[in-house]
């Protein structure tokens, strides 16, 4: 099977992810790449091969084209990713899925219609450590969970974004809207729904710009921080925080507290997985590295999703998972706006 793909928005998730894990896969044969600013496009084309496009509609119109990513910022992936299920493609949205229910349910409705796959990229159900611990905690091997404590903060987008400086449109209200809950949260979020089989039904939360300033100094139109409260529909309870301020070094880690012992998910450089029993045997798991923004390694998502259109199965991470942390994520804001417990 030769597959040609399409990406729309030549950025950093483009660069470090997207376009090199097509190039290593073995059955996509071509990429063509698109950037309204062309000289993005043309630059990934020189780096990984294959070709550049001047449009979106270029694009879609190509019959040959099945696959398109769609890297393009928050606000456009309703738009890109609808167009591209409705011209017959298959489409990897990147997370979130959009800036509203109503975005989103545009795109949802358009892959039913279409019957193609629609994928979002919530990378975090692939890493080798979090598929071993929803293992563990599917078999119950610590009992049943009774609480959690995830994060997942690091210094912030103006260290990723293909514009290193403070305008970067992921400080902008009208395109990111969501702050580090839309960037950093939802992959959180859609995390803890895949690892406890559960969804989130009740959140509080408090949410600021506690440091992070725009090119003219001001502070950020959306949040740098959240820290929130939530509960699931089977009554688990726990707290999450979300951080583009935690500077020197990342933290990606989750513990779940269970009737025997501890879980702790990315807590050690050393090793991925520790558990710590009842009476206090420590077991320590060292599966992989954790994929940092400095320390990039395959996600596994491109391979997943080819596969998925290649033996006709359904992606790991629907358009409605999306949705579900898209929801989320909306209660959140509105809670920590409200100062009120928010039912979804
Ligand atoms: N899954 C992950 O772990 C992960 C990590 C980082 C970013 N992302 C997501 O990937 C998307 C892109 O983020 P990024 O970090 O690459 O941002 P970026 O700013 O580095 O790149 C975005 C690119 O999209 C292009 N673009 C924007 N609007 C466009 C339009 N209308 N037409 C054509 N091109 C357009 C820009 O010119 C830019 O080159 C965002 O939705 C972001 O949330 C996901």
């Amino acid at each position: 099977m030769h597959i040609k793909v399409g990406i729309i928005g030549c950025g950093s998730i483009a660069r470090h992810r997207h376009a090199p894990e097509y190039k290593a896969n073995p059955y996509v044969s071509e990429i063509v790449f698109f950037d309204r600013n062309p000289e993005r496009a043309k630059g990934l084309a020189m780096l990984f091969g294959g070709s550049v496009a001047t449009s979106v509609d270029d694009l879609l119109d190509d019959p040959t084209i099945q696959i398109i990513s769609d890297c393009s910022s928050n606000e456009f992936h309703h738009i890109f990713s609808t167009k591209s299920l409705e011209a017959g493609k298959h489409v990897l949205c990147e997370k979130p899925i959009s800036l509203s229910i109503e975005f989103a349910n545009k795109i949802v409705q358009a892959q039913k219609k279409s019957g193609k796959k629609l994928m979002v990229d919530h990378n975090q159900r692939f890493t080798q450590a979090h598929m071993k611990a929803k293992e563990m905690l599917e078999n119950e091997e610590l009992g049943k969970v009774l609480t959690f404590r995830t994060t997942f903060g690091h210094a912030g987008p103006e260290h990723w974004g293909v514009n290193m400086t403070n305008s970067t449109w992921f400080f902008k209200h009208n395109r990111s809207a969501l702050g580090v809950g839309g960037d950093l949260g939802i992959h959180k979020i859609d995390l803890l729904h895949y690892l406890l089989g559960d969804e989130i039904e009740q959140v509080s939360a408090f949410q600021g710009a506690l440091d992070k300033v725009d090119e003219n100094g001001k502070p950020i139109e959306v949040c740098d921080n959240i820290v929130c409260s939530l509960k699931t529909k089977r009554g688990y309870i726990g707290t999450a925080s979300f951080s583009w301020t935690y500077y020197g070094e990342e933290d990606n880690s989750t513990i779940f507290y269970c009737e025997k012992g501890i879980m702790k998910i990315y807590h050690s450089d050393e090793y991925q997985i520790e558990v710590i029993t009842k009476d206090g045997e420590r077991v320590k798991y060292q599966i992989e590295c954790m994929q940092t923004n400095d320390h990039q390694t395959s996600s596994g998502v491109i391979d997943a999703f080819v596969d998925s259109i290649r033996l006709d199965k359904e992606p790991l991470v629907s358009g409605e998972d999306a949705l579900a942390s898209l929801k989320v994520i909306l209660a959140i804001l509105k809670a920590a706006e409200t100062n009120t417990v928010v039912t979804i």
